[in-house]
């Protein structure tokens, strides 16, 4: 295991589950939260009755966005935390959205079957040991010419950004995790993952590698600005 990911070892599956409760009335709480995940979904471009593979869904909000920007998409969306499934479930969004337990480094193992017209990835690149081995799966997933949203946090390419991110974490997300959820384990993990990530060049240009095209970076609005961002790329047709 590589040094850095053994020094800040995490469950992230396992540390969701413990604060899958709390998940929605914390990020109710970080304005622009669930706008800037539907930004990422329209961003996709999809028609009506596109098939969409939600993954990392968590407790459902970002398949609410799949739901709410495509209409009758057929929604599958895959998390490998059961509570926070759980709560995804009890959101009750249709006989068009199936949620599914697994990894997200192995979506066949869950019966995930391509082809999907689109793939939103939203807080959850991130979060996987083998980003690289990640999207080679992602990709033959995608129909050809199929979209591909990361909805994720990158802050390597700016100081003001990495200082801005830092701040909101230990002033803000950091004390009201601890508060409203009992613990501040993920969201001190959220911290760091977020400063050691790829910086936008950076993963744009692990998307080319893996083999996408017309890869494209866009902002979110308000203090998320040069922090959160739609990394965007398609399957070649
Ligand atoms: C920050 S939440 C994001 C949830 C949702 N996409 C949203 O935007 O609100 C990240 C989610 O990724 C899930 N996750 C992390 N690693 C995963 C993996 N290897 N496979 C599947 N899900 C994973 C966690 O369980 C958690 O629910």
């Amino acid at each position: 295991m590589p040094a850095r990911l053994a020094r800040h070892r995490v469950d992230v599956p396992d540390a969701f589950d413990h604060v899958a409760h709390r998940y929605d009335l914390l990020t109710g709480m970080n304005p622009g939260y669930r706008r800037h995940l539907a930004l990422s979904a329209r961003r996709l471009a999809l028609d009506p009755g596109s098939r969409v593979l939600d993954l990392c869904c968590g407790t459902g909000l970002s398949t609410q966005a799949i739901a709410s920007e495509i209409p009758d998409a057929e929604i599958v969306a895959l998390d490998a935390s059961a509570g926070m499934l759980a709560v995804a479930r009890r959101k009750r969004l249709g006989s068009g959205v199936q949620f599914v337990l697994g990894d997200a480094m192995a979506p066949e193992e869950a019966g995930i079957r391509g082809p999907f017209d689109g793939i939103l990835m939203a807080y959850g690149i991130r979060n996987v040991p083998e980003p690289d081995a990640c999207l080679t799966r992602l990709y033959r997933l995608l129909s050809p010419g199929g979209s591909i949203c990361f909805h994720e946090y990158s802050v390597a390419d700016s100081r003001w950004s990495r200082f801005v991110w830092n701040a909101v974490s230990l002033g803000v997300v950091i004390p009201s995790g601890l508060l409203f959820s009992g613990s501040s384990r993920i969201y001190r993990y959220l911290r760091r993952s977020v400063n050691e990530f790829d910086g936008v060049r950076a993963f744009e240009r692990r998307l080319s590698r893996a083999g996408f095209e017309a890869v494209q970076t866009e902002p979110m609005d308000g203090w998320q600005r040069g922090i959160v961002h739609s990394f965007l790329a398609r399957r070649p047709g």
